[in-house]
Formats: structure tokens, C-alpha cells, sequence
């Protein structure tokens, strides 16, 4: 029987081919890690419920050059933004590919939803715990929320199920004026997503 749900969000994951996006969706939705996985055709699509009235639809997008004419299809009407990027490579290298896939979505931001998000991860952080994130990056004020993790080992994945609970509730709260949330004072959007970066930075 299918599942109608009143709210729902358009995620899209961004990132070269084998930087571990298709990983990260199994370890998020299905909490479950393959170290074999073929290169996505196109794009995959998940889905993560977060109650009984809320879905994300997640769109990993294939990596490899030769689909990304296809991008733009998969990013319209977007909320969030995952890039993931691998820090198996020397700082230069992540500085261009972040640079990258920060300025096609950009570019392309006429293709998504009014106030979209960008959620940066920085994978595979299980082979080399000392990665830390380049200063020009975690200062990049357009990025709602940066993070270590690794789809192998499942860590820090709980920071991103937390923040996609977070911006779930406001989305529920903000697209329901009048409804207020327990203090009794309607969320200061901006306010909410800066401590939600503070807390997650790694
Ligand atoms: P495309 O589908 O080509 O865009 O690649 P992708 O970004 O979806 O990469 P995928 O998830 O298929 O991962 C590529 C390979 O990276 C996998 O086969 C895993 O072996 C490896 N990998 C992914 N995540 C991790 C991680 O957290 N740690 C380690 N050590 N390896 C990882």
C-alpha cells in the first residue's frame, strides 16, 4: 500500500565518480555499507522518512563525466545539496573539486528551490582521521552545514540524520505559519542553521 506523505524535500548528491555518494546513501538509508559498487548510470534514487509525514527524495547523480549532461534534470525544484568529495587527495586537488561542484550549483541555482541549502561531506575519513578541512572552505559562508564522515565505518552519519530531522521540523513549522514551535516563538531560520553548522563542524 502506498504511503502519502504531506511534506516532502528534494535532496540531490553531487561529487566526481568513486568519492562514495551511492555509499553514503546506503549507510544513511539502509545502514549498510558494499565496498563493490558499480559506478551509478544516470542517477539512483532513496528515499529518507524521517516521520510519518515527512520524506526526503534523494537523487545520487552518476559522477563520471559522461552523464553530466543529465545534472541539471535531477537538480530541479532542489532543496538540498550534498557534495561529497574525498580526502584521498592532495589539498589542491580538493580545493578544485570543491570549487567545482560549489560553482556548478551555483550556476545552475535558477534550476532549484528558492532557499536551497548546500551540505558538504568530506568522506572516507576512515583512511586518514587527520584530514582536516581547508580554511577557505569551512569559512565559505554558503555552505549550511560541512562535515567528516565515513559511509564505511557509518561515522558522524548521525550528524547528518540530525540535521536532516532539524530541517525537516522547520520546514513542517516554517511552511505552517501560524503553527508555532514549543517555546512559543516561530524559528529564526538563519539563527538555526548557524548553530546547526557550529555544532557539526568537525
Ligand atoms: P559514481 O557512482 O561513479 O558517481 O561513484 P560514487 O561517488 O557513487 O562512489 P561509490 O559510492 O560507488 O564508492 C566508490 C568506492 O569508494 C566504493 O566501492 C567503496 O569501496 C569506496 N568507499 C566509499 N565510501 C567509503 C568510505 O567511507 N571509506 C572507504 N575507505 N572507502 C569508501
Amino acid at each position: 500500500m502506498s504511503k502519502t506523505f504531506n511534506y516532502r524535500q528534494k535532496v540531490a548528491i553531487l561529487g566526481d565518480s568513486g568519492v562514495g555518494k551511492t555509499c553514503l546513501v546506503n549507510r544513511l538509508v539502509f545502514n549498510m555499507y558494499i565496498n563493490y559498487t558499480n559506478p551509478t548510470i544516470g542517477a539512483a534514487f532513496a528515499s529518507y522518512v524521517v516521520n510519518d509525514d515527512f520524506i526526503y527524495e534523494i537523487w545520487d547523480t552518476a559522477g563520471q563525466e559522461r552523464f553530466h549532461s543529465l545534472l541539471p534534470m535531477y537538480l530541479r525544484h532542489t532543496d538540498i545539496i550534498f557534495i561529497v568529495i574525498d580526502i584521498n587527495q592532495n589539498i589542491e586537488d580538493i580545493n578544485k573539486q570543491f570549487i567545482k561542484w560549489f560553482s556548478y550549483v551555483k550556476n545552475n541555482n535558477n534550476l532549484l528551490n528558492k532557499d536551497y541549502k548546500i551540505c558538504l561531506f568530506f568522506n572516507k575519513l576512515d583512511t586518514n582521521k587527520y584530514f582536516q578541512v581547508p580554511e577557505d572552505i569551512l569559512n565559505n559562508k554558503e555552505i549550511s552545514f560541512i562535515n567528516l564522515i565515513s559511509a564505511k565505518t557509518g561515522y558522524n552519519i548521525y550528524k547528518i540524520k540530525s540535521t536532516l530531522d532539524t530541517l525537516a521540523k522547520i520546514h513542517m513549522e516554517t511552511t505552517q505559519p501560524n503553527i508555532q514551535n514549543n517555546n512559543g516563538s516561530i524559528y529564526d531560520l538563519d539563527n538555526v542553521i548557524k548553530k546547526i553548522k557550529l555544532k557539526c563542524i568537525p
